[in-house]
């Protein structure tokens, strides 16, 4: 492992104001998304709306990092060109999902174990010889009646520290993803409670396992009240309670916090995101980002709708909310740019 190019991979992946773009559903949530949409369900459509994405002009711009899936990582453009090659031509740097689910946990109704630890070594090392040089596992954590347990909590943490090591180990970033689901009527305090929990586990883990934390990168979800909660909270108070607690709990020596969107809306994403820049950016150890898949891309993929004669439009549209989110974690993000298309 060298420790040195670890750190130097983490601190570009957020360095310049720029942000990661999720694209690595997995075929089962790629397919979902798309039959909402009435696009068919087949690897050929899934690799043109990737090609879309890759192709985007002026990505690079705002975008340091793409997380691509297995079979993404494997295809090519129409003309030939492998995604990673496209995406590094762009100063992308190529990233890869690495675990294989959460599945139900044994003995714990209600909550997931995500795995993928079988034969990870030798997965990683292929996808390090294919230019990948970072590498994200999703744990995801509901909130319900004494749920999350300590017993789940520390399973999923204590993978998440086994696969960030062994990431390290093959040369990859670790994107250490624990996430809190938005679904249940829990309040902003219940969140914001167990989202301190889950990542207090997650860093005890990390430092078990000897997890270079210069060289990784966390990817928590905001703290926010449960989508049915019917007191719902402010953009300021948002960024208030996310911030807090991610001092309590992320120790300065990680260079970079990239938030998923979980299923907001990208402009309430994007708004959040830039109050928590604005407020406290000057204050903080660890650079405050975005790995959005949704807040990204899903404008993108309604426009296109599996259309070519939208491919444009539907690019202009990607490159519209990686643009917003840059000018977010300066704090510069204002609704007035939802008016204004790039
Ligand atoms: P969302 O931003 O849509 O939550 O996706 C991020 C991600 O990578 C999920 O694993």
């Amino acid at each position: 492992m060298n420790s040195q190019e670890l750190v130097d991979t983490a601190r570009t992946l957020v360095a310049a104001d720029k942000g990661l773009l999720a694209m690595d559903e997995s075929n089962p949530t790629c397919n979902r998304r798309f039959a909402k949409l009435g696009i068919p369900q087949t690897v050929e459509s899934r690799r043109v709306y990737r090609e879309l994405i890759v192709t985007t002009p002026g990505l690079g711009d705002f975008i340091s990092g793409a997380i691509l899936y297995d079979e993404t990582i494997r295809q090519q453009t129409t003309a030939g060109l492998p995604f990673g090659k496209i995406l590094t031509a762009a100063g992308i740097i190529p990233g890869i999902k690495v675990d294989t689910g959460a599945k139900e946990l044994a003995a714990h109704p209600g909550e997931k174990i995500t795995e993928g630890l079988d034969g990870l070594r030798d997965r990683l090392k292929e996808y390090f010889q294919m230019g990948a040089r970072f590498a994200k596992w999703r744990a995801v954590m509901a909130i319900g009646e004494g749920l999350p347990s300590c017993s789940g909590l520390e399973a999923n943490a204590h993978a998440l520290a086994r696969y960030a090591a062994l990431s390290q180990e093959a040369g990859l970033v670790p994107v250490v993803e624990p996430e809190v689901l938005m679904e249940g009527d829990h309040s902003l305090e219940r969140c914001r409670e167990v989202t301190e929990e889950v990542l207090r586990t997650v860093f005890n883990q990390l430092n078990s396992q000897r997890v270079l934390l210069e060289g990784m990168l966390l990817k928590p979800n905001m703290v926010l009240p449960g989508l049915t909660c019917p007191t719902q909270a402010s953009v300021d108070a948002v960024a208030d309670i996310t911030v807090k607690s991610l001092w309590r709990t992320v120790p300065a020596a990680v260079p970079g916090i990239v938030f998923l969107s979980g299923g907001q809306s990208a402009e309430l994403a994007s708004a959040r995101l830039n109050m928590m820049n604005l407020r406290f950016k000057s204050q903080l150890p660890w650079a405050l980002a975005f790995s959005f898949a949704r807040a990204i891309q899903q404008p993108a993929l309604e426009i296109w709708r599996g259309n070519a004669a939208n491919m444009l439009a539907a690019q202009q549209a990607l490159l519209h909310r990686a643009q917003c989110n840059c000018a977010a974690r300066r704090g510069e993000y204002t609704a007035a740019m939802e008016q204004v298309q790039v």
